[in-house]
């Protein structure tokens, strides 16, 4: 079977395309807000580069990583500065670096049994109360749908897996799919803080 890494690296430039016109300012609403001007975010599993792009436009300071090589080349070129390559367990950064980081849809391909460490790791490079965006599809399944894994995930499984971390959930709503014709499709978003 071939490996989520596989498939983004395979279907890179229609994923691309697909989705770096999407419109997710109602989720820029909610995050930008509540980081500093000029504050630096990372970009978690930056795909197109759209999010990250964005953010720099803003005057955002931005670090975006990504582990499918091909996405990294294009997000790399669309943001023009360099987009790191590496995954979400892989990737480093000086400790406490980070006033917010983003992750739109991007942990959904981490197993559940490898999540609550993983939200360890990367909020190990983020400020105490430093903002923590996520987004999941909703549901309480693990599955392999159309060559990529997805964990989906509601409200208990999201405040389950963050027990005994730093990260508390200050808000969480439910979302419908951004991408024309896929509204029917509901997202779990959550905006976390890191607690001292
Ligand atoms: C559904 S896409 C979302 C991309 C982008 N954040 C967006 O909202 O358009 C998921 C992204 O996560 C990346 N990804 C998947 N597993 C990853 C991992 N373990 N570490 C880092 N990135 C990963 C994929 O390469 C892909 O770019």
């Amino acid at each position: 079977m071939k490996t989520t890494n596989q498939y983004y690296n395979d279907n890179a430039q229609s994923f691309f395309t697909t989705t770096v016109n999407v419109d997710v300012q109602k989720l820029y609403d909610r995050f930008l807000p509540r980081v500093d001007n000029h504050g630096k975010i990372l970009d978690a599993g930056c795909g197109s580069g759209r999010d990250s792009k964005n953010f720099i436009s803003l005057g955002y300071k931005v670090v975006a990583f990504d582990a499918s090589e091909s996405l990294v080349a294009m997000a790399s070129e669309y943001i023009g500065q360099q987009v790191i390559q590496a995954t979400f367990s892989t990737f480093k950064s000086a400790p406490a670096d980070f006033d917010a980081i983003w992750a739109c849809a991007s942990l959904l391909h981490v197993a559940k049994r490898d999540l609550k460490k993983t939200f360890l790791h990367l909020s190990d490079h983020l400020k105490t109360n430093g903002i923590f965006y996520c987004s999941f599809k909703y549901g309480n399944t693990e599955q392999v749908r159309n060559g990529r894994f997805f964990v989906d995930m509601n409200e208990q499984n999201l405040k389950d897996t963050l027990l005994s971390t730093q990260l508390e959930i200050e808000e969480t709503w439910i979302s419908s799919d951004a991408r024309p014709g896929r509204e029917a499709e509901q997202w779990l978003n959550a905006i976390l803080v890191k607690k001292d």
